[in-house]
């Protein structure tokens, strides 16, 4: 069954469908948030705005929301238990917050393997490991496929590695990796795997369960939520991670240890808003009656994932017919292959002009390396201001794209 986009529409306040709104394609960048989420925020901060572990009533109110958080979370990745859930401000302090857990727990010659495809954030605190004697493999995009090869993986992988690296999507590509297929691979090699699910999980319902992962880390300002983040670790691996926090805290109070001074209460109970968000979109999107919530998330991204590639095929066709304009990632919109991040360069026009160009449209897209710098630097794109990016949420409508490709054909007819 198709989308329900008006009543997807209808739960985001910062949307209309006024002529001279404006159109939000920048949303690997981060999405429009939910009324809901926004509503239990302002919820939590009036009515139990105060220190939760106290016995008074609003204090157990308060831990209660922060665990409702939690098992919302949970609830969307598919965790095993709400203790799995860390929350932190940013994807990028939940890595690093991850590295300083896991270093002690590495001896000197042991190795990782990292994938040089990823945002920085995934990238930079793993080679900072090579300072203490850890060998960092790097593994690169194959350049004949143009994406990260299991089969590279595997010639990366000793008896000394400990743990691999990557992203499940980057934000430049837009395209999927399989990433129980690299799961399985690092197993039977003996070690965990991290991944970076920020440019994948607003597209496609996450499963850390059924793709075996050991970390995962995610943003939830890019899934319709709260400039807060994620990081997902099995429960057994988490309990032998460092205590982050007061040398008094013991090391099975999870996630406790693992967010000093507590994570933000307010927004990590406005995500509980998101799941519910999701299991109603399904209900309106072809889930059956009485199917469990989780099978009516699973309908909502089922139906997220045909909208969005139908959005993604308008701009990609585009692209394709255009002698001057090179696609930076899969030219096909098939949802299997790619969510709808959709990079390109125009021959001899600098991006940034391009977006410049667009800016007063109302348009909002945008230039550069989105901080995968080395991808971008080993496409050989640095100079020009890397690429332009548009990337759509399943919000998105069709005319959301038109209006772009008229932008783009009025910006490049006059160059
Ligand atoms: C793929 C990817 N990973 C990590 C990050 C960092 O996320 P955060 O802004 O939450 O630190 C981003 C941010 O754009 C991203 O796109």
């Amino acid at each position: 069954m198709p989308l329900d986009l008006a009543f997807a529409r209808s739960q985001f306040p910062a949307l209309s469908d006024d002529e001279d709104s404006w159109v939000y394609l920048d949303n690997a960048g981060g999405s429009q948030v939910l009324g809901t989420v926004a509503d239990r925020v302002r919820d939590y901060l009036l009515t139990s705005s105060v220190q939760t572990g106290a016995s008074y009533g609003v204090s157990t109110l308060a831990a209660e929301r922060l665990c409702a958080g939690q098992l919302a979370v949970a609830e969307l990745v598919n965790a095993s238990r709400p203790e799995e859930i860390v929350f932190g401000p940013s994807s990028t302090v939940m890595i690093q917050t991850l590295v300083r857990a896991i270093t002690s727990a590495l001896s000197l010659g042991d190795a990782v393997v990292v994938s040089m495809i990823d945002h920085e954030a995934n990238i930079g605190p793993w080679l900072a490991l090579e300072a203490h004697g850890i060998i960092v493999h790097r593994w690169h995009l194959n350049h004949e496929t143009m994406t990260l090869e299991a089969s590279d993986l595997e010639l990366l992988m000793t008896p000394r590695t400990r743990l691999v690296v990557c992203t499940q999507t980057s934000n430049i590509f837009g395209q999927l990796i399989p990433i129980a297929e690299v799961t399985a691979c690092a197993h039977r090699h003996g070690a965990a795997v991290c991944v970076d699910g920020v440019a994948f999980a607003p597209h496609r319902l996450v499963d850390v369960r059924e793709w075996d992962v050991d970390y995962y880390v995610f943003s939830l300002y890019k899934v319709f939520g709260p400039h807060h983040a994620v990081l997902y670790g099995k429960y057994d691996r988490l309990l032998k991670l460092a205590n982050l926090s007061h040398h008094f805290v013991p090391m099975d109070k999870i996630p406790g240890k693992l967010q000093p001074g507590n994570p933000n209460y307010e927004l990590s109970y406005g995500a509980t808003a998101i799941p519910d968000y999701l299991v109603a979109l399904g209900e309106r999107s072809g889930a059956t009656a009485g199917a469990s919530r989780r099978a009516r998330m699973a309908a909502a991204f089922d139906a997220i994932a045909d909208h969005e590639s139908r959005l993604a095929e308008r701009l990609l066709a585009w692209l394709r017919g255009r002698h001057d304009v090179r696609t930076i990632g899969p030219a096909s919109s098939e949802r299997s292959v790619r969510v709808p991040t959709i990079s390109f360069v125009v021959d001899g026009i600098d991006s940034e002009r391009i977006v410049r160009a667009i800016d007063p449209l109302r348009i909002g897209i945008r230039f550069g390396d989105f901080y995968s710098r080395r991808l971008i630097e080993d496409l050989g794109l640095a100079t020009g201001h890397g690429v332009v990016r548009a990337s759509f949420a399943h919000y998105n409508t069709l005319s959301d794209a038109d209006r772009l490709i008229a932008g783009l054909e009025q910006a490049l007819s006059g160059r």
